[in-house]
């Protein structure tokens, strides 16, 4: 059994790697070249790479070329290395003092620097002196030396001109030539050292010992270290360029410090390949190391992660170390006394039979009541309503206040979910262990029953994805409670105005969640059967799930469209910022209503700023205004979130921007339909999620190679090539397939 279950794991463990190793590559595409890992944007194949610069020549027998050079590739990394062998340059002579070899290597690189941080230049010997020529933009050349008497008089592990001497190597550098002399033939030394040798090595690769200074003669290469990137651009010029900036999803764009060129990295909680779609995952933190209190349950989120209370722990277990004190228990226990027996059965007897008589009583009065309540709260006419919309009398439950006060642990404080305008909202656990969000409303006017009623008809009737689920009401209290799905990860103000970096979404992410409010806006306008107005859009009423998926939510002031003037003035509770200005003036709120809160919503989504703050400049203050009269300045990129303005693509920002402006028209006929809002919205997220079509239609010719000749070097300088030349050693490289 337990054998099965390790082999069971070991499988689970092996899929997980071969999952995570198709990730690598663009779909379809080779992920290796033998056991060497290819991460896109590298490939060994024209359609798997991103263009020439990353092309592997992965040759029959698994060895891997850089282009179509002689570099030697050994191994890949995705955040933006390239290890490669380079060749150790050797000066040796016999026992007379006669050079029997000599050779000065050589490496020229089309377009990846040698990494200046992760790299040494190195020369050991105890006559010897080595310099390093090359181009860094401007040609540059340097030396070192290194000395000694003696096998004992070096130190082993330290390279610092004793018999070992090392050097940095300045940054982008494309190419290299390295050249070995000795002073005095290596007379006096011979015996223990007949060699001089250079070469540039990973750093931490050579630890140097004094067994070196003869066993480094059989190794001709060592790896080295190069810095890739994509392109020539800066970071802010490939988003002005568009169709082929790199960074996808949840990733974000840096500029290297190591030549031209720009690369991405996934954003903080999430791992994987930047340059594929999709490819960024997200962390799963619970699972890495549990950040969360030990008394608390942790719960991964896209990007982060919760920790809540455990069962029967209640308080704010958000943040760690934060309290979960235990739920207080609704029956409070009485403590066992050692009365004499016949006592405690009379008194026993006289509480049982006077509490029956109590609580009989209250019950039936109680009873009463609620039956009151419900009828007055429109109870029967929904019952009567439900049963004529068949199908959804089984969506919609009617509640009893058993069943919410249970839930809600009789409507505890430290269950609020949130206040508003009109009522409380609590946080309930259903009897079959459904978690809910529970909404009681302010005193209710009996005027509004019907209208409560169509309320819930229309809602229960709603079924869409960014629509929050009415999943059912209670009418025997005074005021009606209503029962709707809990979406557990908060409102979308909250992830805007937090100041908490980890709540901060991703433009996409924004981008997703404007799309599906306004395709939400948009279905209650025109898809039910009778359209209604939500008439109070803001970002504290768009919930975002686990998946940040956006669900509208709080129709409490919603209402079917056909409605006298009369009621039209007195149901108006729109905010403060997001009201639309034209009603001012006619006391009506309609559809383009909603149009422009949500272009109040669209706006906080792009700038990060809240729709009203008294905390802002005057004039800053109404954040519709203030957008649009920076749009009309022509400032626009001063005011957008810096997160949206470093992720986002510079044209369709400013698509959002102007498309936001339109749905802020202050007449309403102007603005655009919530449809034409939700298409454009949705034509731009395509073209953001799938920003490359076609690329690589000039690919420019490059070439990489390594070699040992100087003649070589001081040719092409545009292509990758690494070589040496050899005045008695015949190690000599084909160029003629580089070239
Ligand atoms: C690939 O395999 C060779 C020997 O088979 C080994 O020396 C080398 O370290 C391996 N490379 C990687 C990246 O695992
Ligand atoms: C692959 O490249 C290596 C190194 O150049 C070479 O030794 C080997 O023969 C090549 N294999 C084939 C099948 O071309
Ligand atoms: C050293 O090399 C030179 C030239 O190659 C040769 O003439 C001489 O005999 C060599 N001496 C020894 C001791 O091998
Ligand atoms: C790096 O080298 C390239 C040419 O090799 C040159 O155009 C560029 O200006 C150099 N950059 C720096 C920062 O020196
Ligand atoms: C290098 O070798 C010395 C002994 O030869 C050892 O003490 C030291 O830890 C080594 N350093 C590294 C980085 O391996
Ligand atoms: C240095 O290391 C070599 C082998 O790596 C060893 O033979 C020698 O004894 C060491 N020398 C000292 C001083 O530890
Ligand atoms: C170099 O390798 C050869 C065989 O490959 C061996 O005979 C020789 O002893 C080695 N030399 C050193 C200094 O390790
Ligand atoms: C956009 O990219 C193309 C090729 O990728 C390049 O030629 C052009 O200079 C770039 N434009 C800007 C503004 O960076
Ligand atoms: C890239 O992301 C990793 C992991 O989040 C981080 O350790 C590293 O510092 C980042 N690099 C840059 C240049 O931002
Ligand atoms: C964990 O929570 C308990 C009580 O909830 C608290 O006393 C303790 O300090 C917390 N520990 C840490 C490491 O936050």
């Amino acid at each position: 059994m337990a054998l099965r279950l390790i082999l069971l794991l070991q499988l689970a463990v092996l899929v997980w790697e071969l999952e995570v190793a198709a990730e690598l590559a663009l779909p379809g595409c080779a992920s290796h070249c033998g056991n060497i890992s290819i991460p896109y944007p590298f490939g060994t194949t024209p359609e798997c790479y991103l263009n020439q610069d990353f092309f592997i020549n992965c040759n029959s027998t698994h060895q891997a070329f850089l282009t179509d050079s002689n570099i030697d590739v050994l191994s890949i990394s995705v955040s933006g290395q390239l290890r490669v062998l380079s060749y150790v340059a050797r000066d040796c002579y016999n026992k007379s003092g006669q050079r029997v070899a000599n050779n000065d290597p050589w490496m020229t690189l089309a377009k990846f620097p040698i990494s200046h941080t992760r790299n040494k230049f190195m020369t050991v010997g105890c006559d010897t002196y080595a310099f390093i020529k090359g181009s860094s933009g401007k040609k540059y050349k340097t030396g070192c030396l290194s000395l000694c008497e003696s096998k004992d008089s070096v130190i082993n592990g330290s390279c610092s001109g004793i018999g070992c001497c090392q050097t940095t190597i300045p940054v982008n550098v494309t190419s290299i030539d390295i050249s070995v002399d000795s002073y005095d033939s290596y007379t006096g030394v011979w015996e223990f050292n007949p060699c001089g040798f250079a070469f540039v090595a990973e750093d931490g690769y050579f630890n140097f010992s004094s067994a070196d200074l003869l066993d480094l003669q059989n190794k001709t290469k060592v790896p080295t270290v190069l810095d890739w990137t994509i392109g020539d651009e800066k970071c802010d010029q490939a988003k002005e360029n568009g169709t082929s900036y790199a960074c996808k999803d949840n990733s974000y764009c840096y500029d290297p410090d190591n030549g031209p060129g720009y690369r991405c990295n996934c954003s903080e909680g999430y791992e994987g390949n930047p340059y594929l779609l999709n490819g960024c995952k997200d962390i799963d933190e619970c699972e890495v190391d549990n950040p969360c209190n030990v008394t608390h349950t942790c719960r991964n989120l896209p990007g982060s992660f919760s920790c809540f209370c455990p069962a029967g722990y209640e308080g704010d277990g958000f943040k760690i170390g934060t309290g979960c004190s235990p739920m207080p228990s609704s029956e409070s226990k009485f403590p066992l006394v050692n009365v004499a027996l016949g006592i405690s059965i009379s008194l026993l007897v006289l509480l049982l039979v006077s509490s029956w008589l109590y609580w009989g009583f209250r019950k039936r009065k109680l009873i009463k009541l609620k039956e009151k309540f419900f009828e007055q709260n429109g109870g029967i006419m929904l019952q009567q309503l439900l049963s004529k919309h068949e199908g959804f009398a089984e969506a919609t439950k009617i509640f009893t206040t058993e069943d919410l006060k249970k839930a809600t642990n009789n409507y505890d404080e430290r269950r609020v979910l949130g206040r508003g305008g009109q009522g409380t909202v609590y946080k309930g656990i259903l009897a079959d262990n459904r978690v809910v969000a529970v909404k009681k409303s302010k005193i209710m006017d009996q005027s509004q029953v019907e209208q409560f009623i169509n309320e819930v008809i229309i809602l229960s009737q709603v079924n869409h994805r960014n629509v929050v689920k009415l999943l059912g009401c209670c009418l025997e209290t005074e005021v009606p409670l209503l029962v709707y799905e809990f979406v557990i990860n908060g409102t979308l103000y909250d992830h805007l105005h937090n100041q908490d970096q980890t709540y901060s979404i991703s433009w996409e992410t924004r981008l997703r969640i404007a799309t599906e409010t306004a395709g939400a806006l948009w279905y209650l306008h025109s898809a039910a059967s009778t359209p209604i107005i939500h008439r109070d859009v803001k970002s504290t009423n768009i919930l975002l799930d686990n998946n940040y998926t956006a669900k509208v939510s709080d129709f409490g002031a919603s209402r079917l469209i056909p409605l006298d003037q009369a009621q039209l003035t007195t149901l108006v509770q729109g905010t403060l910022g997001y009201l639309d200005p034209e009603y001012f003036h006619s006391s009506q709120l309609t559809e383009k209503s909603d149009v422009y809160s949500f272009g109040v919503v669209l706006v906080e989504l792009l700038t990060g700023k809240k729709a009203l703050s008294f905390d802002r400049l005057e004039e800053e203050r109404n954040l519709a205004m203030f957008f649009v009269s920076s749009m009309k300045d022509d400032r626009l990129f001063e005011i957008l979130d810096d997160r949206v303005l470093n992720e986002g693509n510079t044209k369709h920002l400013k698509e959002v921007a102007i498309l936001a402006k339109r749905c802020l028209m202050v007449k309403g006929e102007e603005r655009p339909t919530m449809k034409e809002v939700a298409m454009e919205l949705e034509g731009l997220r395509i073209l953001e999620t799938h920003p490359w079509v076609n690329n690589n239609s000039n690919p420019e010719e490059t070439e990489y190679l390594i070699g040992q000749s100087q003649d070589a070097y001081k040719g092409d300088n545009s292509s990758n090539i690494i070589g040496y030349d050899s005045i008695r050693d015949q190690v000599m490289v084909d160029f003629n397939g580089g070239r």
